[in-house]
């Protein structure tokens, strides 16, 4: 074999192959046949032992200038097509486009509910409050009129840490807590998380209470009517109705329930010729628990109950997010869909 003539023909050769290579990736795959280690140059090279030693150093040297001319050949071609590469993606290109606007972030309509009510008791001097989601038995429900065995436990049944720490079931401890640690007056209002043995379509294990409450001489039933009713309709707009029904709390007497007129259906019971399926057609929606403390939690805390009143109330903060916003389904606030969180930025 002629190895000074296989050497000089492997730079023609490439040069054809070279104009067929369209693509980087084909380019490559000729720099490996010619120039990898069992390239063409490799292949003919391995012969170089077969030769008179005398004759070795022309034929490596016309190796290497062979091997040059190939390597240059290639860094030519690679220029050429990566240009070509640019050109193409800056033809795909179009700067005239309007750019990506940046993502905001917004607010849980849960949180942004919160807020609102906070900033509504907080303007009316109401301290804002918050304790912790385990609580004790007696925070729970001992200290608020319920004794072990008390019927109404069974209503608030909860996850049990122990026997007697559970997560709370609703926000009164905190009258409990924040009374044994202030004297009278005392405007507070307490958000937070609170847990239940529940879970179907309506009702979650966990959801938000805010719980609200005040203590001096002479706090009367009317003042918490007065004040639940302009905190109503300061939420829920101007010309909502408010109706006190008679109910009942161990940790309250009186005790009430609180209706609001539909805002779905502005109370009417119809939405056109539909039924409400909020009001289920009676024109009210139940909005809060409330009453006025009882003398026994007075007793818990260290008040004297012949010498203060005060009264307190509890509302469910999903709920008013969705009267409040219309939505219909409660697992909603839970899923956290983007579509449905970036409608509250
Ligand atoms: N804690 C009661 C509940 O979760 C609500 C409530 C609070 C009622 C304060 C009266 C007074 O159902």
């Amino acid at each position: 074999m002629d190895l000074l003539k296989e050497l000089e023909s492997l730079v023609p050769e490439l040069e054809r192959g070279l104009g067929q290579a369209s693509s980087l990736q084909e380019l490559e795959e000729q720099r490996i046949a010619f120039l990898g280690r069992k390239g063409r140059l490799a292949q003919v090279m391995a012969h170089l032992p077969e030769l008179a030693p005398a004759e070795r150093p022309r034929v490596g040297q016309a190796a290497n200038t062979v091997k040059q001319a190939l390597t240059e050949l290639f860094e030519q071609r690679k220029v050429v097509l990566e240009q070509a590469k640019e050109a193409a993606a800056l033809s795909r290109f179009d700067p005239s486009l309007p750019g990506r606007m940046p993502w905001h972030g917004s607010l849980h309509p849960v949180t942004l509910v919160m807020e609102e009510i906070c900033s509504v008791f907080g303007a009316l001097g109401y301290d804002i409050v918050t304790g912790p989601e385990v609580e004790n038995d007696y925070h729970n429900f001992e200290a608020l009129n319920m004794p072990p065995e008390h019927p109404a436990r069974d209503m608030q049944d909860t996850l049990y840490i122990t026997e007697s720490i559970l997560m709370r079931t609703h926000t009164s401890p905190l009258q409990v807590r924040t009374m044994k640690s202030l004297r009278p007056p005392v405007a507070a209002i307490a958000p937070g998380k609170v847990y239940r043995r529940d879970s179907d379509i309506t009702h979650t294990p966990m959801f938000h209470q805010i719980e609200g409450f005040m203590v001096d001489h002479n706090v009367s039933m009317a003042e918490l009517r007065g004040t639940l009713t302009s905190f109503l309709r300061t939420v829920f707009g101007g010309d909502t109705r408010v109706r006190f029904r008679p109910s009942f709390f161990p940790f309250t007497e009186p005790s009430a329930e609180v209706d609001i007129s539909c805002c779905i259906c502005g109370g009417k019971g119809h939405v056109g010729n539909e039924p409400c399926r909020v009001c289920k057609t009676t024109g009210w929606v139940e909005i809060l628990g409330c009453g006025m403390i009882d003398p026994e939690v007075f007793k818990s805390v260290g008040y004297d109950p012949e010498v203060y009143t005060g009264f307190a109330f509890g509302l469910g903060v999903e709920r008013v997010a969705m009267l409040k916003y219309g939505i219909g389904d409660l697992r909603m606030f839970f899923e956290n869909d983007v579509r449905f969180l970036s409608q509250f930025a």
